[in-house]
């Protein structure tokens, strides 16, 4: 019997898709290991403006402190563990307040009032301020390490640091936002983003408009993986219509007009960067077999606020993409849940996803 060639790379077994135990193993190994996209700086504007936010099961406070800094806190009371802003976002006056026994934090987190705790002898406020993860804004957005020792963000993102600064995505905007729930693993998203071999079956209305052969990798190998991939048509953009939405996004040259780039972000931020706009698409965990992905289109605020701006030919194109995308990966899932299924073999053009199961490989080692 002829026996399959072992050196071809093939995809990863059943269980990193299905075991809870796996699920749990992540969370260690790579989601408390790795600096993780939270928001949108300019989700908040105004000093005492903040988004209760939930990241890998952690309640986390994004807030905008006086002097307009972002800084994120766990949502947790230092009395006796009181999860304490409860609404998807708002405005503190001035202070965070436990709804349980009214102790209350400055923006920056330290303990300000504790209601008779002044009678508990040898107890400081200042030993009990809002536990902070470590947390920085890069190109507009506020990341968190979860971790008790995090690298350095700017060494963890060393080769992507300046890379992506011709598109100036802390100065765009979301114009839409969309949030799905997929039946299927985190992985199986990052890598159906990662390959265009679908993409002749999957979406027809791509095709014309980018050959899913006319592209390259200028990342291949490490966390942060893609590259460019053409647009066919002089001028054109990847909408309904293969129009352009907005003028071309300031500070990009010649060379980034004809070209959509395609990155992924180890774990789980994926950017698209477009002549015109940037979607950004954020994977959450559920478990095993689902995931959140919150989607956003952003826009230069110069365009937004054109005449005629009007960036529906290009949310309509991006969703529909997404709703095929959700669909495969949703199908595969169910099929690795066969008993019949093995790892198959990657075709010369999924070299990214075979990479990205290295990388995620060596991270959960
Ligand atoms: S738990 Fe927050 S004040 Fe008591
Ligand atoms: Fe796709």
């Amino acid at each position: 019997m002829h026996s399959p060639d072992a050196s071809i790379s093939k995809s990863l077994k059943a269980r990193y898709f299905t075991d809870p135990s796996l699920f749990e193993e992540e969370t260690s190994k790579i989601f408390h290991n790795h600096w993780l996209y939270l928001e949108r700086a300019a989700a908040i504007e105004k000093p005492g403006d903040y988004h209760a936010l939930e990241v890998e099961g952690q309640g986390l406070i994004l807030v905008k402190d006086k002097d307009n800094t972002e800084r994120v806190h766990y949502n947790m009371c230092r009395h006796r563990g009181t999860r304490m802003l409860n609404e998807a976002s708002g405005h503190c006056k001035q202070v965070i307040r436990c709804p349980y026994h009214a102790w209350s934090y400055s923006l920056d987190g330290s303990l300000v009032g504790a209601p008779h705790m002044d009678e508990t002898e040898g107890f400081s406020k200042e030993d009990y301020p809002l536990i902070a993860p470590a947390h920085t804004t890069w190109e507009g957005n506020v990341f968190v390490h979860l971790g008790d020792n995090p690298q350095p963000f700017e060494q963890a993102y060393a080769p992507v640091l300046t890379k992506f600064s011709p598109w100036h995505i802390g100065e765009l905007r979301p114009v839409h936002r969309e949030v799905y729930e997929v039946e299927a693993n985190w992985k199986l998203v990052v890598q159906n983003y990662s390959e265009c071999y679908h993409c002749p079956s999957v979406h027809p209305e791509l095709q014309p408009l980018s050959h899913y052969r006319d592209t390259s990798n200028d990342l291949d190998e490490g966390p942060f993986l893609g590259g460019p991939m053409r647009i066919t048509r002089e001028g054109g953009g990847l909408s309904r219509g293969g129009n352009r939405t907005a003028p071309p996004l300031p500070g990009l040259t010649e060379e980034h007009l004809q070209q959509a780039y395609y990155y992924l972000l180890f774990p789980t931020l994926l950017l698209s960067l477009q002549p015109d706009f940037v979607l950004m698409h954020q994977l959450q965990r559920v478990s095993a077999g689902q995931t959140r992905i919150i989607c956003q289109w952003l826009y230069h605020s110069g365009a937004i606020s054109g005449e005629n701006f009007d960036p529906q030919p290009t949310i309509d194109f991006w969703h529909n993409v997404n709703l095929e995308d959700w669909r495969v990966s949703e199908l595969t899932q169910k099929g690795i849940g066969s008993r019949a299924y093995t790892p198959g073999p990657y075709s010369s053009l999924e070299s990214m996803p075979a990479a990205f199961d290295r990388e995620y490989l060596r991270a959960m080692a």
